[in-house]
């Protein structure tokens, strides 16, 4: 008997690049403050809420009891704006190769699938790339109290899919988002590198390497 029933997926970095994007539009925000960060350093914010990414910068370069609230809404919202500029024109073409294919492959096969991305912009990024009707589900962020790591947005996800843990594979470019999925009790695709992506049960290169099998011999 077939087991795989659900996959989830990570949106940033995993459906397309927009990773890059929240990262220069924090490293904007960061040289405002005179904080530097480097790419090393973002692999600490890869999958980490809006929020909790501008206290880890601020705490990074020592200024986190320099601002208060309202300020720290003001600088998050500045990088908001920033980024939602950087992607205004996201298009078809901009999801990351092989995707489509997979999405195509996994509904023919009669598998459930569903967003679990820490991003107030995911349904605004699915619908310009075109694809949200390819998902049945994507968890609302919004509703979402704890960041990953915890476990909380994939737990989210299962309950939607209405799927036990064990039936599903989440996928993931992100360390943080590598240990909410498997804190889940839910096998995980990493995608990038495996000296990141320590507890991933596969890592891939890229999601062109994204193959049903692989998942199926997950579960
Ligand atoms: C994803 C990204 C993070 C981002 C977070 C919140 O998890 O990987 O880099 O900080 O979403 O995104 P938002 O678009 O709501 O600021
Ligand atoms: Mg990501």
């Amino acid at each position: 008997m077939e087991k795989l029933e659900g996959v989830i997926f990570d949106l940033d970095g995993v459906i397309t690049d927009t990773a890059e994007y929240h990262y220069r539009a924090w490293k904007k925000l960061a040289e405002r403050l005179d904080i530097k960060i480097d790419r090393v350093f973002n692999e600490e914010l890869k999958g980490v809420s809006r929020m909790d990414s501008l206290d880890r910068i601020l705490e990074y370069g020592d200024r986190l009891a320099d601002f208060n609230a309202t300020e720290k809404n003001e600088m998050a919202d500045w990088k908001n704006e920033l980024y939602k500029e950087m992607i205004v024109d996201i298009k078809p073409s901009d999801i990351l190769p092989g995707m489509e294919a997979f999405l195509d492959e996994l509904k023919q096969a009669g598998i459930r699938t569903a967003v679990a991305s820490a991003s107030k912009n995911a349904e605004v990024i699915l619908q310009s790339l075109g694809i949200r009707e390819q998902f049945d589900f994507v968890v609302d962020a919004a509703k979402i109290e704890k960041s990953k790591p915890d476990p909380e947005i994939f737990l989210k996800a299962l309950e939607l899919l209405d799927l036990p843990a064990d039936v599903c594979v989440g996928v993931e470019d992100a360390a943080a988002g590598v240990d909410s999925i498997k804190d889940a009790g839910i096998r995980a695709i990493g995608i990038g590198d495996a000296t990141v992506l320590r507890r991933a049960d596969v890592v891939l290169a890229g999601t062109d390497e994204l193959r049903l099998e692989t998942l199926k011999s997950l579960v």
